[in-house]
């Protein structure tokens, strides 16, 4: 029998960027060990941090909470001494001025960012509201999560060469345009897929222009303030009221327990609660419990510049100088600059083929690469930039890293 699908149902069930990302990644870490892996966000095996882990679940298991952690559905919007517990921490460690009404547990950033973007944005009384991207590219995940047609638009970035054989993306304010329709904005920092992250100018400026307008600033830490911390310039945005700011457990080595802490307004913190009990019940609360006794003094905190930062700024550096040393001269190419996350984000100006057709050639050569295309969304014109671009991820093995970026070299250079 065949299937009829709702017109959300189609909008949400259809192939997708983030779906094929993750079942290629999946697989590739899973039933194809065979492929090299430098496709996914997968946080990398960090020796001390898996050890942090493994301590927390001995003790958990030691003194029996454990079984509370199991047994017991939390409130939606999480674990009320949880959410007491990282309130002080962000007070204490960033000092930001907030309670634990501002803060809402959900089950993963992915889903937060969901709720969070078809709360805001949609048809809403007769007008469609829009989240705005004012920096493309920008995250993957947020491409398909819109209920409703029309509800993203993005802004082009300003492409500045900023030394040889590199370049940074700025937000093109010259560009930016905040109509009545535009329901909030939008940014990933440092971002998946560039590592790019906003100066303090561009932060400030589209603080002042959201609060200009009435809108929120969303800000997605994933991989930066305060945890994990891999932001190479100390870059630490501030959250202030009317901003939403979203931190995953992800990156700190846990993706698997799929908890994030959304930081906003007490009535944005509370209408995400209430979403929450309709889609997902309760969190999972395995993440907050092996959190709970680290938001107490500054292990959390120093995770990131003592042990994860320094490992990804090596592991940048080695992926650099590989695909440096493997493309030489001959080809046009460019990174973004290495400010922060766990990618590289190569360009390679006036490519012959679309990303997509190299990402194919390279998974028949097992080396899985996400094409530059997926992370550009939002726009009416098209944009041929990110079909001159991969991301390429470093956090698995350094051979892996190494091989994988050698045949990437190969591949590219067969082109010129
Ligand atoms: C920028 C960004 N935001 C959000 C997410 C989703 O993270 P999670 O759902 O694991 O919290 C990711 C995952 O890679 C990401 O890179």
């Amino acid at each position: 029998m065949k299937s009829t699908f709702s017109d959300i149902g189609l909008r949400l069930a259809g192939p997708s960027g983030i779906q094929e990302l993750m079942d290629d990644c999946g697989a590739a870490l899973t039933t194809h060990p065979d492929m090299r892996m430098l496709g996914g966000g997968q946080p990398a095996a960090i020796p001390p941090v898996q050890q942090l882990w493994r301590e927390r679940m001995r003790e958990m298991l030691d003194d029996g909470s454990i079984d509370r952690t199991l047994l017991n559905y939390d409130p939606p919007g999480g674990n009320p001494l949880f959410r007491e517990a990282f309130a002080a921490f962000l007070q204490r460690e960033c000092s930001w001025n907030v309670a634990s009404e501002n803060i809402a547990v959900m089950p993963s950033s992915q889903s937060a960012f969901f709720l969070l973007f078809n709360l805001l944005a949609g048809d809403t009384a007769g007008k469609k509201r829009r989240i705005l991207f004012p920096l493309l590219p920008d995250y993957i995940g947020y491409a398909n999560q819109a209920l409703t047609a029309g509800q993203f638009t993005a802004c082009l970035p300003r492409i500045v060469e900023t030394a040889a054989h590199e370049i940074k993306y700025h937000v093109d304010f010259d560009r930016l345009r905040i109509t009545p329709d535009i329901a909030a904005m939008c940014v990933s920092c440092p971002t998946n897929p560039t590592g790019n992250v906003l100066t303090l100018n561009e932060f400030d400026s589209l603080h002042a222009i959201c609060d200009a307008h009435g809108i929120p600033l969303i800000i997605d830490n994933a991989y930066g303030h305060p945890f994990p911390g891999v932001i190479h310039n100390g870059f630490q945005p501030q959250w202030q009221p009317g901003m939403i700011f979203s931190i995953s457990m992800s990156k700190v080595g846990l993706p698997g327990v799929r908890t994030a802490m959304i930081v906003a307004d007490a009535p944005i913190v509370k209408a995400l609660s209430n979403m929450n009990a309709i889609v997902s019940l309760a969190n999972g609360n395995l993440g907050q419990a092996l959190l709970l006794p680290l938001l107490k003094d500054d292990t959390l905190i120093q995770l990131g510049p003592q042990v994860i930062r320094p490992f990804y700024r090596e592991r940048s550096d080695f992926a650099k100088s590989v695909i440096a040393n493997a493309l030489g001269e001959k080809v046009p190419w460019a990174l973004h600059a290495q400010e922060g996350a766990f990618f590289l984000w190569l360009w390679i100006n006036g490519l012959p083929i679309p990303a997509a057709e190299l990402y194919r050639r390279l998974k028949e050569r097992k080396v899985l690469v996400i094409p530059g295309h997926y992370f550009a969304f939002g726009l009416d014109e098209p944009w041929q930039h990110p079909h001159e671009c991969l991301r390429l991820t470093y956090s698995q093995p350094e051979h892996i890293v190494r091989e994988g970026l050698e045949i990437i070299a190969e591949e590219i250079a067969k082109l010129f």
